[in-house]
């Protein structure tokens, strides 16, 4: 199993556990994803859902890479597209899902992260969209929620800059909604989760179901054109020099 799944009274707690790869994302990771995220929606004892990385370093270092090394443009469609509706069974869930985010946060994590309604971290997470060094574009919703949680500019700067940012910064550009020591982080987002569990269920899940309604229409024009493009680059010259170099652990050259 690389999901684990438990209840404290009413908050499902969710932890990917994949440590060895930094919880990065593979076919496992997100069929077990979907399957208990779904399970703890319809179960009727939850009232909200934190979403967590195993280990002390990740939550979710990305889309696992070595993996991706194997896919070409039609496996890549179809892994892009799971992590698609994996994300916005998320971020259309009826229930709260926080994202308490303890270590990295990078490509595909950050995007799950993104599709949750909260963000919580802890000061030592760190930030990314680093697809751009991989000859890649995030192909998980990034292209599209990064854009509504931090602006056009910022977005671009983050998606075409590929840089890592701390938490402070994380939390000055409005990408995590606090920032807490690691110790507790975790703390923190339970009485969060508790504060909430005493307010309307159907008050919040209206609250959720309009704030999504503000960009649906532009948002899922906008989701199908990402996995579109981010499967057509797999096979390319500087996509599989990407993907190799990160394998091989060297830089990439992408001026041939
Ligand atoms: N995929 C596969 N394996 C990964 C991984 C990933 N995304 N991130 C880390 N790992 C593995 C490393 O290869 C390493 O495995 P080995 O021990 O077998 O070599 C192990 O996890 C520990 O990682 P490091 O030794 O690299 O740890 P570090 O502290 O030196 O560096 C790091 C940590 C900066 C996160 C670095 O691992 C890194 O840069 N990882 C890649 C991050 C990344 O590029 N993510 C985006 C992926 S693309 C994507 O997500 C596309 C999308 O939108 C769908």
């Amino acid at each position: 199993m690389v999901i684990e799944k438990k209840t404290i009274e009413n908050i499902g707690i969710l932890t990917v556990n994949r440590e060895s790869s930094l919880n990065a994302l593979n076919y496992k990771v997100l069929r077990e994803l979907k399957k208990n995220v779904i399970s703890l929606i319809n179960d009727s004892n939850v009232k909200s859902i934190i979403l967590t990385g195993a280990g002390n370093k990740a939550f979710i270092a990305g889309a696992d890479i070595k993996f991706m090394e194997s896919l070409n443009k039609k496996t890549a469609l179809e892994f892009g597209e799971l992590g698609h509706k994996v994300a916005n069974i998320i971020e259309n869930s009826s229930k709260p899902i926080i994202a308490a985010i303890n270590g990295f946060a990078l490509g595909g994590g950050c995007e799950i992260s993104l599709a949750c309604h909260i963000r919580y971290a802890s000061e030592d997470a760190k930030f990314s969209q680093p697809e751009v060094k991989l000859g890649l574009i995030p192909g998980m919703g990034g292209t599209q929620r990064l854009v509504n949680v931090v602006g056009k500019g910022v977005a671009l700067e983050l998606i075409i800059g590929g840089q890592m940012i701390d938490a402070n910064e994380a939390h000055r550009i409005g990408l995590v909604n606090k920032v807490f020591p690691k110790t507790s982080l975790m703390e923190e987002t339970i009485k969060f989760s508790k504060l909430i569990s005493l307010n309307s269920p159907k008050a919040i899940e209206k609250s959720i179901y309009c704030i999504n309604q503000s960009y649906k229409n532009s948002f899922s024009s906008g989701l199908l054109k990402e996995v579109n493009i981010f499967s057509n680059l797999f096979g390319t010259r500087e996509t599989s020099e990407g993907l190799k170099a990160f394998v091989e652990k060297r830089e990439p050259d992408f001026s041939l």
